[in-house]
This record gives structure tokens, C-alpha cells and sequence, in this order.
């Protein structure tokens, strides 16, 4: 039975992944190399809280046991002790991840499922780190992860049905709705949205249209919540470029390329939302979508 997790890496995603198992109950260990960040992650979790009871979708006692769940460790050997799961949100570096894996498999007890919410590194090369392939599986929970309802389960080559069974389970546990597939480069969500952002910087570096006509025709043709170009802001245009460069590099086809516009700006330093501009820019505190300057018309 799962009770106790840990998840390794309290960034973006980390926080979000501890908030959700606590607040359905689960022990958590949100276990970070950065003391700051785990300090910073507590912080998050308590706000996205009160977001939530202020839409009434939790109550102030529920609010404080999820808090009351999550305890928080910067020693990943004393992290994952006791862990029945551990889901490993740490930085995208393949490297950085198999050294982590490699350690995580050392630490934890022997019936402990070792999981990673990596968006594009293959499941099959994290498992060969370790002694127990077949009790490592992706969980790859959407960004905001309290409000997005899919967890994409991949099975590694090794990844044993007892196993996936489990996280489909537990993926169900905490209000999500999981869908399981192989294990092949961007997995389902990035190999289909990748290419669709980089036809999005294609038309734009090819000057069929500005950064607002092809939000605009993706939104209100498409019914996308948000435009591929806003999107890409979003996700971190350093985050598009590393994962087209897995799928070209994986599949071996030339349509993955990644557009030269989207290498310029990272190399630019231009990364979206989070550096305050890409194909729009970010005031704080505004929700104005204004284009910038690089592509506007006048
Ligand atoms: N941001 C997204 O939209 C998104 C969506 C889905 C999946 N992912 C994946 O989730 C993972 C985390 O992404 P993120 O955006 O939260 O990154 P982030 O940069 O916000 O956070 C990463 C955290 O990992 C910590 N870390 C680094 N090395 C560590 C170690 N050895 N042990 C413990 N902690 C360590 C860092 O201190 C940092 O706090 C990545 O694999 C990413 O591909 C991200």
C-alpha cells in the first residue's frame, strides 16, 4: 500500500505534486538540494491553499491538514527512508537524473516504485540507473498541477503491470485521470504539442502571420484555451527547444527540427514568461497580453 511519498525537486512542478498527494492524504517529504526553494515551495502551497478556500473548494481544516502532510527534507538519503513512491521532479539534465536515480535506488526501501515526472528523457535509460527497472514508470503531472487533470503514465521497456497498475490507482486516488503510454522520445503530450509550437514559430518566422493572428486562429478555430505561441511562453522557450532537440534527435526526422527563430531567442535569452519576454512580454502584476517589440507592426 502507498502511503508514504516523497517527491524530489520542489520547483514548479515539485510543489505542485506535494500539494495534491498531501491534500488527498498521502505523507509527503518534498525533499530539495536547495533549502531556499523548499522554504519557497511551502510558501506556494500554502497560497494556492487559500485559493482554494477562497472558492470554497477546500475548507480552512482541510487547508491545514494537507499543510500538516508535507514535511520537508534536504537530505535525499533521510528524504526517501520510508518512502513507499518516490516522484522525482527535479531539474530537466539527463545526467542530473540518472545520478539522482542511481543514488534514489540506493536509499530507498526495496518495495518502493521510483517514479519521474520528466517531460521528454527516457524512461528506459533513468531505469537502466538502477537495480529495479521494473519499478521505475513515468508520472507526468500538467503544470498547474493542482488544476490539470491528466497524469500521462509511461512504462519504461522494464516497467512491470503490478507497477503500472499501482500509479493508474493512485493517479485516480488524488482526482486525476491517468492515461498510460510507451515509452518512445516526447511520450504522447510533447510529441504531438512540440511540433504543433514549432509550426506556430514557422509561420511566424516565415511571415505568414504576426504572434496575434496565429494565437487568435488557434484559439477560436481550434477552441485551444490559449495560442501555441502564448503556450510556448509559458512552458519556457528553453523547455520547447530542449524537448524538439529529443524528438529529432529520438526519431531521427528532419520535421522535428527546431525553427531557427526559437533557437535565436533562447539563445537571446528571450525564454517567455519566466525571463519577462518572449513572443510577448510580462509586466508583473498585469494579465495584458501585449506582443513584443521584436514582432510587433509598428
Ligand atoms: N514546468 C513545467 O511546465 C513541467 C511540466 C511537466 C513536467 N515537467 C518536468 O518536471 C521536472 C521539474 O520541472 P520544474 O519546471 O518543476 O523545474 P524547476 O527548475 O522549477 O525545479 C527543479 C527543482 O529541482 C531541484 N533539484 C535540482 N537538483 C536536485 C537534486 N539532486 N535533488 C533534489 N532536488 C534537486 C532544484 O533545486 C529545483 O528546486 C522536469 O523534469 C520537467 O521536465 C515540467
Amino acid at each position: 500500500m502507498i502511503k508514504n511519498i516523497s517527491v524530489i525537486g520542489a520547483g514548479t512542478m515539485g510543489n505542485g505534486i506535494a500539494h495534491v498527494f498531501a491534500q488527498s492524504g498521502f505523507q509527503v517529504t518534498l525533499v530539495d538540494v536547495n533549502a531556499a526553494q523548499l522554504e519557497k515551495a511551502l510558501t506556494t502551497i500554502s497560497k494556492n491553499l487559500d485559493r482554494q478556500v477562497s472558492k470554497s473548494v477546500i475548507s480552512e481544516e482541510q487547508k491545514a491538514n494537507t499543510l500538516g502532510n508535507i514535511q520537508t527534507e534536504s537530505d535525499v538519503t533521510k528524504g526517501v527512508a520510508t518512502a513507499d513512491l518516490i516522484v522525482e521532479a527535479a531539474t530537466e539534465n539527463t545526467e542530473l537524473k540518472l545520478k539522482i536515480f542511481s543514488s534514489l535506488d540506493a536509499a530507498a526501501p526495496a518495495h518502493c516504485i521510483l517514479a519521474t515526472n520528466t517531460s521528454s528523457i527516457s524512461i528506459t535509460k533513468i531505469a537502466a540507473a538502477t537495480k529495479r527497472p521494473e519499478k521505475v514508470i513515468g508520472m507526468h503531472f500538467m503544470n498547474p498541477v493542482p488544476v490539470m487533470k491528466l497524469v500521462e503514465i509511461i512504462n519504461g521497456y522494464a516497467t512491470e503491470k503490478p507497477v503500472t497498475d499501482k500509479i493508474i490507482e493512485l493517479s485516480r486516488q488524488i482526482g486525476k485521470i491517468p492515461c498510460v503510454v510507451n515509452d518512445y522520445p516526447g511520450f504522447v503530450a510533447n510529441r504531438i504539442l512540440m511540433p504543433m509550437i514549432n509550426e506556430a514559430i514557422y509561420s511566424l518566422f516565415e511571415g505568414v502571420a504576426g504572434v496575434e493572428e496565429i494565437d487568435t486562429v488557434m484559439k477560436l478555430g481550434m477552441a485551444h484555451p490559449m495560442g501555441p505561441l502564448q503556450l510556448a511562453d509559458f512552458i519556457g522557450l528553453d523547455v520547447c527547444l530542449s524537448i524538439l532537440r529529443v524528438l529529432h534527435e529520438g526519431l531521427g526526422n528532419p520535421k522535428y527540427a527546431p525553427c531557427p527563430l526559437l533557437v535565436n531567442m533562447v539563445t537571446a535569452g528571450k525564454l517567455g514568461a519566466k525571463s519577462g519576454e518572449g513572443f510577448y512580454v510580462y509586466t508583473p502584476g498585469s494579465k495584458d497580453l501585449v506582443v513584443s517589440k521584436s514582432f510587433s507592426k509598428d
